[in-house]
């Protein structure tokens, strides 16, 4: 067993690097989503949060840089597990409707998980002292949560009743 996490920072590090991951394989996933998506909306919200997304990982490359570390060279499962259920959706067999109700069931559960990493990630940074980070990362976490709340208006106001 190596012991190569021995304090937060180390920590900080390795969450850093599986975020990053994680963001880069979201800019080769959602150009898929926003072709698959049939209500020109959600289309839309998938098109901005794919320009916000490249902006995280220019964020994340931003952090590296200022803290002197590297960030490629590990890989998030649990967002490969989650685009290839989003793939998944993509492949089913539905109706317009349905499926743009089931794109916005898969593309919540992604935000979920990027809210979590970032709201611990830029919890760390603070306490670590990383102002700058802190403050970079807390911005990221803004914009997913923003998407969510986005993708959740759109859901219930009105694409679920379509799907019914
Ligand atoms: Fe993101
Ligand atoms: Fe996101």
């Amino acid at each position: 067993m190596s012991d190569k996490l021995k304090s937060l920072d180390d920590l900080f590090q390795e969450q850093l690097r599986d975020l990053y991951s994680a963001e880069t394989q979201l800019t080769k996933a959602l150009p898929d989503m926003a072709k698959e998506a049939r209500d020109p909306r959600l289309q839309q919200a998938f098109d901005q949060h794919l320009i916000e997304t490249k902006n995280q990982v220019a964020r994340l490359e931003q952090i590296g840089r200022g803290l002197g570390l590297e960030l490629s060279g590990h890989t998030c499962k649990a967002m490969q597990g989650l685009v290839a259920e989003g793939k998944e959706t993509i492949a089913e067999d539905a109706t317009d409707e349905v499926k743009d109700a089931a794109l916005i069931a898969a593309a919540q559960r992604v935000e979920h998980y990027e809210i979590a990493g970032y709201g611990t990630a830029a919890h760390y940074a603070l306490r670590l002292g990383h102002t700058e980070s802190a403050e970079l990362l807390r911005q990221t976490l803004q914009e997913e949560q923003a998407t969510d709340t986005l993708l959740n208006n759109l859901a219930k106001n009105y694409i679920n009743a379509k799907a019914m």
